[in-house]
């Protein structure tokens, strides 16, 4: 490479995270930024020798009714990759400095959340739900109810990293919005309703950083939203039904679109969720959980109008708009 002229500037490969670059003027993005390194917390601080203590005074089926419970969480909170990987992309596109750095904290924040899923269903039912050895037919269908949303996230994973190639990072990352406002509504109900004084705070604190999560969202909105073409507008919309979709297996009931699940999934389902009220474990009933929706949906909605963005209809939940139809490989919301 003799050739090379090096009394030139270099000329990099696109795209690509070299050359670091640092802008340090968007004032809203660093705030966030500094927001989300001042809210860290430790989930080793949450007694989970307490926990433990609750459990040993449960029967066998509550306990499992709880680990399911997390287990299902733990399908939408797998979420370190898929900001890991966004911190990838925003690093090869230049990317705003704060905004980079919020992405680096949401990771951090998402492995967080991934590690109370795990602490939760060791404390609850140690080694659920692979090395768990069910003793009934509702245990097994318990236990694989758990595998096969498990097996969906892999789908939905291959859609995630192929989003990338079809997407712009802003219409992702917005896309990203009814999950997050979602998420803060799961989590904020849970944290005011569980009897397990140590799973409350749990919760609360995850709101605290999902909350964050919705503020990211809503920044990256505002600053995009001018540029968005009519079509990307369209695709927002998309998401947001396709985040109903998704989330609705934790969060309401799955929709026939997209999940492939036992038959028996509902029905054991709601056993499990019965079982685990009755341990103590706040689970919201069906018209709390369509109540959440609606308010999720309200907020969203009404942040998107502003930038002329429809909300699809909802026939579930009785919601008017855009009448859309999601295809798997259209998916890309997250916890
Ligand atoms: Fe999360
Ligand atoms: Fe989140």
């Amino acid at each position: 490479m003799s050739d090379i002229d090096y009394l030139q500037d270099p000329l990099y490969p696109t795209p690509n995270v070299y050359p670091p670059k640092w802008s340090f003027d968007n004032e809203r993005a660093w705030q966030l930024y500094r927001r989300a390194k001042r809210e860290q917390w430790d989930e080793e601080d949450i007694d989970w020798n307490k926990i433990k203590e609750i459990a040993s005074g449960l029967d066998r089926k509550q306990r499992l009714a709880i680990a399911y419970w997390w287990s299902l969480l733990s399908n939408f909170d797998n979420a370190t990759p898929v900001f890991a990987y966004a911190v990838i992309k925003g690093f090869e596109h230049h990317l705003d400095t704060a905004v980079r750095g919020i992405l680096t904290t949401i990771t951090y924040d998402e492995n967080r959340h991934n590690m109370v899923c795990g602490l939760s269903i060791d404390s609850m039912m140690r080694g659920f739900p692979f090395q768990f050895k069910p003793m009934d037919d509702l245990e097994r269908k318990a236990m694989l109810n758990v595998e096969w949303t498990w097996y969906n996230g892999a789908r939905y994973w291959r859609a995630y990293l192929e989003a990338y190639s079809k997407y712009t990072l802003d219409v992702l990352f917005t896309s990203f919005m009814m999950g997050e406002a979602a998420a803060t509504t799961v989590f904020t109900t849970m944290s005011k309703g569980s009897k397990i004084e140590e799973m409350r705070k749990a919760f609360r604190n995850t709101a605290v950083d999902e909350t964050r999560h919705y503020a990211f969202t809503h920044l990256i909105m505002t600053d995009g939203a001018s540029r968005m073409t009519d079509e990307q507008r369209k695709l927002v919309t998309k998401q947001v039904r396709a985040g109903f979709v998704f989330l609705s297996l934790i969060t309401y009931k799955p929709p026939k679109e997209f999940w492939r699940l036992p038959p028996w999934f509902e029905e054991v389902n709601e056993r499990m969720e019965d079982l685990a009220r009755g341990a103590g474990f706040y689970i919201p009933e069906l018209k709390e959980k369509e109540e959440a929706w609606r308010t999720a949906l309200v907020r969203v909605g009404a942040t998107l109008a502003r930038y002329g963005v429809k909300i699809p209809a909802i026939p579930e939940l009785g919601i008017t708009g855009e009448e859309i139809e999601v295809s798997e490989e259209e998916f890309i919301p997250i916890f």
